[in-house]
């Protein structure tokens, strides 16, 4: 068993790459992939870079490179259920790429067409040790599970927000979660979505998000360095 840690930005993955165990680091296509065990747990922790694009490669990579055996995704997403509040946490149930239209065809919004799925469901057990490892490390802090929805835009506009609820019944909004979804079920790894809530993906987001994406994401770290430890 092996597990891929991936995070879109910096911050994301700092912490866990610090307290990884004799790590390897290896390039693969412009991403650090740094290969080591936390809590001796075999992981491959990785900054993949922001968007959908990004994200699957890097599963792809973790796959066919490292054999990760599971994919966590961890990081910060803009809150779209009200009772989300900025620093809760967001365990997925499901993902779907909102920004997947092909509609006009007598498709579903966010169905990728060829599939047999609409939204990408999570592992069963990693929903509920991340939960659980959770309620340990951040008992203070409210966690739900609940639909991340994913697309190549950064979301602050009200109309947008509401089309997010509407359509997708959206819990949060980020920028991989799905797309990191779709590969992991393509090449059947086992994933789960840890996202904390940096800002409420409205008109205050773009100042809510560079005040509390360091928070946000400590306590995303904090939980993914205890999950594992149950691996
Ligand atoms: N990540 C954090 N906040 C976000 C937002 N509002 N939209 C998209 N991705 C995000």
């Amino acid at each position: 068993m092996k597990i891929g840690i991936i995070g879109a930005m910096e911050l994301e993955v700092a912490a866990l790459k610090q307290e990884l165990t004799q790590p390897e680091c290896r390039e693969v296509a412009g991403m650090k992939f740094y290969d080591g065990t936390l809590a001796d747990t075999p992981v491959v922790v990785v900054q993949c870079g922001v968007g959908k694009v990004n994200a699957a490669m890097c599963v792809q990579i973790l796959h066919d490179v490292f054999r990760v055996t599971h994919i966590i995704n961890t990081g910060v997403a803009g809150g779209l259920n009200d009772n989300l509040e900025i620093g809760d946490i967001l365990i997925s149930k499901t993902a779907i790429q909102h920004d997947m239209n092909v509609v006009p065809l007598g498709y579903k919004p966010g169905q990728v067409p060829g599939l047999d799925t609409l939204a990408f469901p999570a592992d069963e057990k990693m929903r509920k040790d991340a939960m659980e490892s959770c309620s340990k490390v951040n008992p203070d802090i409210h966690v739900m599970e609940g639909i991340v929805v994913s697309g190549d835009q950064f979301i602050a506009e009200a109309s947008v927000k509401k089309h997010l609820i509407n359509d997708f019944q959206g819990d949060c909004a980020e920028m991989e979660g799905a797309a990191i979804a779709q590969a992991a079920y393509l090449n059947k790894l086992p994933f789960v979505i840890i996202r904390a809530i940096s800002d409420k993906a409205d008109h205050c987001a773009q100042m809510d998000y560079p005040t509390f994406e360091k928070q946000a994401a400590h306590h995303c770290a904090k939980l993914v360095a205890e999950f594992v430890k149950t691996y």
